[in-house]
């Protein structure tokens, strides 16, 4: 396992492939290991880096914001000597994918919305949390995965990708799992920042994703000045991993069309 010590943390990431650099970061209460599809398709023409956010995966428990987690990807990148990369995340990931181009807006080359949303929680939203973390406390991950996985997957899922999905969930530390529910619940609302946004993005959403359902990326397509709307078909809330290939052309397309351009920005001037 690759490491990095950040502000007192281990911080577990895979690095593989070479090229122009592409961080991926995954949502919650997953880990870097969703992402193996994208790094399997992508390492042969990129650098693809994964970390696994503070409290998942490998990397170790603090108490922990979204900033902050944006803040970690920020030292990963310069403790592998990158300057600026494509910086894409699914849901939580893609709220730390957000504050990351608010605070470093100068190290994103382009960014990769998938099945996420700019507005903050709802009230509503904030109490579940804090059902949710109590219930994590009490039983564990495994209630956590049984509540989450119908909302998480559609019901025609391959039984490998529920599989996948669950031994992520139940692997997870459960009071980094509750660390993430209180840095989502107190994160704020990123819509007034969407239009600020001058990077080209691509934003995905699998059809039937319930969590961050179509209007959400709706909306960020509406504000985000070079943004393009691509909709994953036969796809839940985690379309990288119940749709692979389809996830991966868009990607690749999205990718190829913007080093082309940022190279025909770069002759130009
Ligand atoms: C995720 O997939 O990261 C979470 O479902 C996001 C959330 O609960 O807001």
């Amino acid at each position: 396992m690759s490491s990095v010590r950040l502000r007192g943390i281990e911080i577990a990431y895979t690095d593989e492939g070479s090229g122009a650099p592409i961080v991926f970061l995954h949502g919650f209460p997953f880990n870097r290991s969703m992402w193996r599809d994208q790094i399997d398709a992508l390492r042969e023409t990129h650098r693809v880096i994964a970390p696994d956010l503070r409290g998942h995966g490998e990397s170790e428990v603090a108490p922990v914001t979204i900033p902050e987690m944006a803040r970690d990807v920020a030292g990963l990148l310069t403790a592998l000597d990158i300057n600026q990369a494509v910086v894409g995340g699914l849901s939580m990931g893609g709220y730390v994918a957000l504050s990351f181009c608010r605070q470093f807006s100068e190290r994103v080359t382009a960014l990769l919305l998938a099945d996420t949303r700019a507005s903050a929680d709802t009230e509503e939203g904030k109490q579940n949390r804090a059902l949710q973390a109590e219930r994590v406390m009490l039983e564990g991950m495994e209630g956590i995965a049984n509540e989450m996985l119908p909302k998480l997957l559609r019901p025609e899922s391959k039984p490998d990708v529920v599989s996948r999905v669950r031994q992520m969930i139940v692997r997870t530390k459960p009071l980094g799992a509750v660390a993430a529910l209180q840095a989502m619940a107190t994160r704020d609302d990123q819509t007034d920042f969407l239009s600020r946004i001058n990077k080209p993005t691509l934003i995905l959403v699998g059809v039937e994703d319930v969590i961050t359902p179509l209007k959400d990326s709706q909306l960020m397509l509406h504000e985000i000045q070079r943004s393009s709307l691509e909709i994953i078909q036969q796809a839940g809330h985690v379309s990288n991993l119940e749709q692979p290939e389809q996830f991966n052309r868009l990607v690749n397309v999205f990718l190829e069309r913007t080093f082309v351009s940022n190279q025909q920005q770069t002759a130009k001037n």
